[in-house]
């Protein structure tokens, strides 16, 4: 976690937290013993596996490895940066922060990015009024944007000349600080050139109106239409809905949210006056954006372009939606249309029109169905409920969910043989059973055990007593050990060590810089088992390791001799196989 402020007042806020306070004021919490447990909010549970340890000060989730302590959680939950949560935990806990911050390197490197967009959209949108922006001027007028859109989306143009590296340069903005921000790109070491070349440009804010990347369009027929930023240390994709920060307002007021696909249509539904819509930019949505999402609606109106099969393959997207108890509704338009098409040849009202008379998902997905498959067949409706069912089934409330069962035995009802609700049931069940394993799989991102079960333990222990990080580094060097999560936190553990500081799983976490780390290390730390016998099993621990690393370097060293003897590199291979005899003979003295 990059720190913005000194790690005395990180510690200070953080134990000031009492984390089953904090977590309960999210979630309903559960005691269970010492800890606390609660249904998951972060993936899709119906047996809570998430579990807080008021002693250790974190959570950590068994079903789909989130984990961390109480920042973790609030940067989670609400999709807050560290800084922002720090400053929200400092206010609730009365910690005064100090006016002044001592930034660390990647605080640093993000503040400098977000900067350098900012720049670089000023002289992308300055470009508009020159002679060289002339034909953007045109293309934008062409599709018809009033100068009122075009400034507060911030709109801009990239010609074809290394304009903006130069620009850059010579206010002395090192190359390397723009390929970071992913504006310039080079062929392996051949000179920088400018990422967008004889594009309009398109900022892509976050929610808060910060630039974060930007995305650019041709002006004619070629290839690629469009062009992204490539993923940054502030631009992470499919986690940002493009238009939210204009949107975010309205959404709460209307109490819903329409989603259109592209930059072009979100310009001009937000142009027509219809401001509670947001682009997803041409990709399925990712929880992460239904996430963000739900902070300000849990209703939204979709709208596909019109051609199946694009249907058949956001229809998936969709049911995470209802998955994340989204409302869904669907708008369909005419076959070729888009938003923007549609707006700009029969005017916004038409449009409204369609939001309104939206479809219900369920309705939308079973007429899409019944075009592609004859419902008055019995495999036609087995193809249909294949469909049907994994959507049924994601709905959570039991009222809502028994509707769907009758309205689509009832559409069954037709034709020569009727499969009616009982075996719609049936077929449901077999459905949850199937489900449960895929969901299981589709939400573990986080990879849960670390790659040797002896790192772990050794972890494990050094967080138990003191005088087992002195052991551990009297055998062991960080390049030991090989899962890099593990390597990252045991460097953690070692330099606390070092400067004589309190190790405790909380501090630990607030420590390392990787989210995946932080759920890794909340697993291990929530594991119930004691040891029997610290010292033994930090030795076996050790020699483990130390085995494993023998084995594996004498694997390679015999490989690297192959390759040496296929080459006949003879000098390569007496010095290969020198090292190889040593270690052997290194490995007989131990044992
Ligand atoms: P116009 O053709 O100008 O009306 O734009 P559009 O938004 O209607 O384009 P389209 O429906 O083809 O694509 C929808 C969205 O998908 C775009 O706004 C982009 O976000 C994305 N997209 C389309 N083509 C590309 C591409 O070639 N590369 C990338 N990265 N994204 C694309
Ligand atoms: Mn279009």
């Amino acid at each position: 976690m990059p720190n913005l402020y000194s790690d005395n007042i990180i510690d200070e806020i953080r134990e000031k937290c009492n984390i089953v306070e904090i977590i309960s004021q999210y979630i309903p919490l559960k005691r269970a013993g010492r800890n606390y447990k609660a249904v998951c909010p972060f993936h899709h549970e119906k047996t809570p596996s998430f579990m807080v340890s008021p002693d250790k000060g974190i959570f950590h989730c068994f079903g789909c490895g989130a984990g961390g302590n109480v920042f973790n959680f609030i940067m989670k939950y609400e999709g807050l940066e560290f800084p922002q949560v720090l400053r929200m935990l400092a206010k609730k806990t009365g910690v005064k922060l100090p006016a002044t911050s001592t930034f660390s390197k990647e605080q640093k490197t993000s503040g400098d990015l977000f900067q350098l967009n900012e720049m670089a959209a000023s002289w992308f949108t300055n470009n508009l009024k020159k002679e060289i922006g002339q034909p953007a001027v045109g293309y934008l007028k062409k599709r018809a944007y009033q100068a009122n859109t075009i400034l507060k989306f911030r709109l801009g143009f990239a010609p074809d000349n290394n304009g903006l590296l130069n620009f850059m340069r010579a206010r002395g903005v090192q190359d390397g600080l723009l390929e970071k921000a992913g504006l310039v790109i080079r062929r392996e070491t051949g000179p920088y050139y400018d990422r967008f070349k004889q594009r309009i440009i398109f900022p892509i804010f976050d929610s808060r109106g910060r630039i974060l990347a930007f995305g650019g369009r041709v002006l004619d027929n070629s290839m690629p239409k469009y062009m992204n930023s490539p993923e940054t240390p502030i631009y992470n994709k499919g986690s940002h809905l493009y238009g939210l920060n204009f949107a975010k307002e309205e959404i709460k007021k209307q109490d819903f949210c329409i989603i259109v696909e592209g930059y072009i249509d979100l310009l001009t539904v937000h142009q027509s006056g219809i401001h509670n819509v947001v682009a997803s930019l041409g990709t399925a949505l990712t929880p992460h954006q239904i996430r963000l999402l739900k902070r300000f609606t849990h209703k939204v109106v979709v709208i596909f372009d019109a051609d199946k099969a694009g249907e058949m393959a956001s229809l998936r997207s969709l049911d995470l939606l209802i998955e994340e108890d989204v409302n869904v509704k669907v708008v369909s338009l005419p076959k070729g249309e888009d938003p923007d098409s549609y707006i700009r040849k029969s005017g916004k009202e038409e449009f409204w029109q369609k939001v309104v008379k939206s479809f219900d998902l369920f309705d939308y997905k079973l007429n899409l169905l019944s075009q592609s498959y004859d419902m008055d067949t019995t495999e036609g409706k087995v193809e249909i409920a294949r469909h049907m069912l994994p959507t049924i089934h994601r709905v959570d409330n039991a009222i809502r969910k028994s509707a769907y069962v009758k309205r689509l035995a009832q559409e069954f009802s037709r034709g020569e043989k009727t499969l009616g609700e009982e075996w719609i049931l049936t077929e449901l069940r077999k459905v949850k059973r199937d489900f449960e394993s895929y969901t299981k799989e589709e939400f573990t991102k986080v990879e849960i055990k670390a790659k040797r079960p002896a790192e772990e333990m050794l972890l494990r222990l050094s967080l138990e007593a003191e005088e087992m990080v002195v052991e551990i580094k009297r055998h062991l060097s960080l390049e030991d050990f090989q899962d890099l999560r593990i390597r990252e936190a045991m460097r953690t553990v070692f330099r606390l060590h070092d400067k004589g500081e309190l190790l405790n799983e909380a501090k630990l976490i607030s420590c390392l810089a990787s989210e995946d780390t932080a759920c890794l290390i909340s697993r291990i730390c929530s594991l119930e088992k004691e040891f029997v016998n610290q010292h033994k099993s930090l030795i076996d621990c050790i020699g483990r390791i130390k085995a494993d690393n023998l084995k594996e370097r004498l694997n390679k060293l015999q490989r690297q001799i192959k390759v040496a003897q296929s080459w006949g590199h003879k000098d390569k291979i007496e010095v290969l196989v020198g090292e190889y005899n040593s270690l052997i003979k290194r490995r007989g003295k131990k044992t």
